[in-house]
């Protein structure tokens, strides 16, 4: 499944590249800077488990941003690193991402999504729709709050 907005797409990696790419990201925009004392394995058991769907964020093609969206076997979706690379940064590109992300929760039938989100990015959230919400679950980072927002 993808989510297409003009020459924007979401969906899941198609080649080798991709999800390198798709990593890498991650790793520079969110682990080298929010947790530098963790080790970033592309292989980790939550990045290859089938309930959670890692996303490309395409700009003509080409892989400009990530999220990962973890169904948790309810009608909820827990929101993960999502990024949008340095240069397409502050462009309204993270906000067509969410949006494009929420499409992509509603039509596998979740209503309700949850988040953590580090403590310098809640104004683009809050931007969003996004409210602050009691804990959900265990939390990686202590720098971060759980936001959540009901579609
Ligand atoms: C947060 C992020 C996804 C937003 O994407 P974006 O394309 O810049 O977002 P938009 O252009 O739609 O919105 C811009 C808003 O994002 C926020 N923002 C921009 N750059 C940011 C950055 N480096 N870190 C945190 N927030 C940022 C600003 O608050 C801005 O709000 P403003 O318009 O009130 O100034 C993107 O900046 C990013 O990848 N940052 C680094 C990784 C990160 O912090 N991810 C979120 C972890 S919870």
């Amino acid at each position: 499944m993808k989510e297409v907005f003009g020459d924007m797409e979401l969906r899941g990696m198609e080649t080798r590249d991709e999800l390198a790419k798709y990593h890498d990201i991650r790793k520079r925009l969110l682990f080298d800077v929010y947790l530098p004392h963790l080790k970033y394995d592309p292989n980790h058991p939550d990045e290859v488990c089938a309930a959670n769907h890692q996303l490309g964020f395409f700009l003509r093609g080409q892989l400009i941003g990530t999220i990962r969206i973890d169904f948790m076997g309810d009608a909820s979706v827990a929101f993960r690193a999502i990024a949008v690379d340095g240069q397409y940064q502050n462009m309204g590109l993270g906000s067509i991402l969410l949006k494009l992300a929420e499409k992509y929760a509603a039509k596998h039938g979740c209503d309700k999504i949850s988040l953590h989100v580090n403590k310098k990015a809640t104004n683009f959230y809050k931007k969003n729709g996004y409210v602050e919400i009691g804990d959900w679950g265990v939390k990686l980072d202590p720098a971060s709050i759980s936001f959540g927002k009901n579609i």
